[in-house]
């Protein structure tokens, strides 16, 4: 079903409020996600981008109630990911001749997904394509934001930027516009979406911003490739990135343990305990990795100033749900946080000085020597974990 947005510009996506999990199981996406397609009807006819394979058949049905398919004049591939790209090989069966607009880089990866000879054009930044009626598409090569292939696509006459994943939320809504969704819900997407995916790319996503802001074209929509389209003041979901990308903190502490015997559990709750004693405006948070969501817990650690990761000793080395989440952490690259390691052991002490160089190696200053405790905290211990708490906190001030 289309959408109208603006003029002669439809939504003709997929919204997929089932998906679960995306990136594999990388990602959650507890409230869905929508594959955003939009069809430009003008002089010419501007299909950009499209949806994920398993949706291919049903896309192009509906595409096909929308136009004659062999009217579509051209295509627009802002980037080759597969849930925007994964339509294209049912589509160019039917259209092969079809020019696809799309980046250098972009043609290497549509190349190497798909292994066709398609009619692929490559663009740069700044040249423009017409469409009609005055109106034209101009192009903005993104690479990084977030592959090597990523482009925006602005149309004159409407100032609708299509600005692919960047802007974009795992967030299913029918309602289409930022103004019509609960404003809670859709910045815990826009957020997470940020923390999750383009954190380590937040130097090149300042740039792009300047860049833009530069050309000083007139914004009245952002429309994503995923989630809803920015209508009301699109610029405000700019500003949040341009305040994402520089070294993003709230004041918050993160606490992130996992236990076997709640000896790790007892030491984290207190360390909790010894930071509210210190300052309670601080808004400390407590998570068990191996029973929480790991991309919400990434993106608390993303609004974090610190951070304290705990893990007992199991087979001399750290439980698992730490682990992973320490590899998720190295490959964000997080900037300008603080950290510290905590957790019990019975006869070999490794999981501390373990979780203390991932978090050195993740690019985290550590502020505190590791907590360490053999075998359960007794109630001395549990008063030096409220006491290294406290100390954290001065640390965290001091420096
Ligand atoms: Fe939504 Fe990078 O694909």
């Amino acid at each position: 079903m289309k959408k109208l947005i603006k003029n002669n510009v439809h939504w003709v996506g997929k919204n997929d409020w089932e998906l679960r999990q995306f990136h594999g199981y990388e990602y959650s996406t507890d409230r869905g996600s929508t594959y955003n397609s939009y069809l430009i009807k003008e002089e010419k006819n501007v299909l950009i981008d499209t949806v994920y394979q398993p949706f291919s058949s049903e896309f192009i049905a509906n595409l096909a109630t929308e136009i004659d398919l062999k009217k579509i004049d051209f295509i627009i591939a802002n980037h080759a990911e597969p849930d925007h790209s994964g339509a294209l090989p049912e589509l160019m069966d039917i259209i092969p001749n079809t020019p696809i607009y799309c980046t250098q880089n972009a043609l290497k990866s549509l190349k190497g997904h798909y292994h066709k000879d398609w009619n692929l054009k490559t663009i740069k930044t700044g040249d423009k394509l017409p469409i009609g009626n005055g109106k034209e598409l101009v192009f903005i090569q993104a690479p990084m934001l977030h592959w090597p292939d990523s482009m925006f696509c602005y149309l004159t006459g409407d100032n609708i930027l299509f600005s692919n994943d960047a802007f974009g939320q795992h967030f299913c809504s029918e309602l289409l516009f930022n103004d019509l969704v609960d404003q809670h819900e859709l910045f815990s997407e826009a957020i997470k979406y940020y923390a999750n995916i383009l954190t380590p790319f937040s130097r090149k996503v300042t740039t792009k911003i300047n860049e833009i802001i530069g050309l000083n074209l007139p914004v009245d929509y952002i429309c994503p490739s995923h989630g809803v389209i920015w209508r009301e003041n699109p610029l405000q979901i700019v500003t949040k990135y341009a305040e994402w990308a520089n070294n993003y903190q709230e004041h918050q502490i993160t606490v992130i343990y996992d236990t076997m015997y709640n000896g790790t559990r007892s030491i984290a709750e207190n360390i909790v305990k010894g930071i509210n004693i210190e300052d309670n405006s601080i808004n400390v948070k407590l998570y068990n990795a191996a029973t929480n969501d790991k991309n919400e817990i990434l993106t608390e650690i993303f609004k974090s100033k610190a951070i304290l990761i705990g893990s007992p000793t199991v087979n001399n080395g750290i439980m698992y749900s730490i682990a992973g989440l320490a590899e998720l952490v190295k490959g964000l690259k997080f900037k300008n946080k603080k950290a510290a390691s905590f957790g019990c052991y019975g006869w070999h002490d490794v999981a501390t000085k373990t979780i203390e160089s991932m978090l050195r190696e993740a690019g985290f200053e550590i502020l505190s020597e590791p907590l360490s405790c053999k075998w359960e905290p007794d109630e001395e211990f549990i008063k030096k974990c409220i006491e290294f708490g406290k100390q954290f906190v001065v640390n965290l001030i001091e420096c």
